[in-house]
């Protein structure tokens, strides 16, 4: 059987070359709404190509920021300053949590009602984990019964809290510090492991004072922001399909070029390294404390890996292809990784699924999985659960299986990556 848009992967021999990757989806989506609330016009080099930030920057410009790509592609943003203006529809947030979560912050501090719409997907994820620190800053949202999108956000005066984030989520500390950045006083939040830190990286690129003792930041509101030109580091989570592929393979060598090398996003590469992978990086550069570098990748002996608590948190995106290329190395326990289940998919079940379609044994828990290495897999039906990582994570893991497999809904990759599949192309010996 064979529809449009499910893609067959055949098994390759090696894994060879050099590659860039789209631009970080995570850094495109702060720069764009921190762009909407800064005086002046921002231009950014290298923004994300995906759905995700495309749903951000409709997002913008219904706020009343004009949008465009000039003629080097690169976007460009003209912002109103901290007062937007009120949308006269309901804002797509499509498949993005990312946007509609960071996005509610600066909405929560405008004097005007915005509906907030997701996909059914997004519809279904929790948003409370937002709801509760924005009310308490004096917006007023209303949600479904169970915590979920839509969400109607009557924005106010909003006066800065101190907060502890109950959950790991960079999403969630990026909305309560873009929900600082307007209110009146100053907002701490404290994280209960470090994650990814574009959020409070992006706000000090655009002139606000942000400071950081250990986990706790605290931002003061009423800081006016200067627009920014920036080029934007290739998106490390794109480039984990890449480097796990090459990693499973004994002769490959893998370059990837202008990739983000942000400490917070990296521990993939410590992972690789722990596995027996070689790594090393050239060209480091520094952009408003954003590293990006070209990295080489080396595969070596197979050794088993435990990931475990801050660890999980640092690679909650590159836990899918790291568990489906799993069976091929020597082995892996991921353990702390409930947040997998409230993705665009439950990730957690959704992996297991699609390893044991292909032969593989693997024991799930309640928060990670247990999957032995040695192991030899055969071509499947996958099912991508329209979930962009799941769809990249099991064409990766089909390239060593015996026989071809089949990516149901695969357009889904469209979400972060929608040249995934002709960059894979082009890596491969076959
Ligand atoms: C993101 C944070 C993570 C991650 C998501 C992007 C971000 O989500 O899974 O893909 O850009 O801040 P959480 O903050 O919910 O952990």
């Amino acid at each position: 059987m064979h529809d449009t848009r499910s893609v067959t992967v055949h098994p390759a021999r090696n894994i060879l070359g050099s590659v860039g990757v789209p631009g970080d989806k995570s850094i495109s989506h702060r720069y764009a709404m921190l762009a909407a609330v800064a005086a002046g016009r921002s231009r950014f080099q290298n923004f994300s190509p995906g759905a995700d930030c495309a749903s951000t920057l409709g997002c913008v410009r219904a706020l009343g920021c004009n949008v465009e790509r000039d003629d080097q592609g690169a976007v460009v943003i003209d912002g109103l300053g901290p007062q937007l203006r009120s949308p006269d529809a309901p804002l797509g947030c499509g498949n993005s949590g990312s946007t509609m979560r960071m996005l509610s912050g600066i909405v929560a501090g405008q004097p005007f009602t915005t509906e907030l719409i997701g996909d059914e997907s997004l519809s279904r994820r929790p948003m409370r984990r937002i709801i509760e620190p924005l009310t308490r800053m004096g917006a007023q949202i209303h949600s479904t019964e169970g915590g979920c999108a839509p969400l109607r956000i009557t924005g106010a005066r909003l006066h800065g809290i101190e907060y502890l984030v109950p959950v790991a989520s960079a999403q969630v500390k990026t909305s309560l510090l873009f929900a600082g950045l307007l209110a009146e006083g100053h907002t701490t939040v404290t994280e209960p492991m470090r994650t990814r830190d574009h959020g409070e990286l992006a706000l000090r690129a655009f002139g606000a004072k942000v400071d950081r003792v250990r986990n706790t930041l605290t931002i003061e509101g009423g800081q006016a922001l200067h627009p920014l030109e920036a080029y934007i580091p290739g998106d490390i989570s794109s480039a984990a399909f890449f480097l796990c592929a090459a990693a499973v393979f004994p002769e490959s060598n893998l370059v990837i070029d202008g990739v983000s090398l942000n400490p917070t996003r990296s521990a993939l590469l410590d992972v690789l390294t722990a596995m027996g992978g070689r790594i090393s990086m050239v060209r480091v550069e520094e952009q408003y404390g954003e590293l990006l570098g070209t990295i080489t990748l080396v595969p070596g002996a197979a050794k088993p890996v435990t990931i475990a608590r801050a660890q999980t948190a640092l690679l909650i995106d590159e836990l899918p292809v790291l568990a489906a290329i799993a069976p091929y190395t020597a082995g892996l326990e991921v353990r702390d990784a409930g947040e997998l289940r409230v993705k665009e998919s439950d990730r957690l079940s959704a992996v297991t699924q699609n390893l044991r379609a292909m032969g593989a044994q693997v024991e799930q828990t309640d928060d990670g999985w247990r999957i032995p290495g040695g192991q030899q897999l055969h071509g499947a039906e996958i099912e991508s659960f329209g979930d962009h990582r799941i769809a990249m994570a099991f064409a990766i893991a089909a390239l060593r299986a015996q026989g071809d497999t089949l990516i149901r809904n695969s357009e889904c990759v469209a979400i972060s990556y929608p040249s995934f599949f002709a960059d894979l192309e082009r890596l491969l010996e076959r």
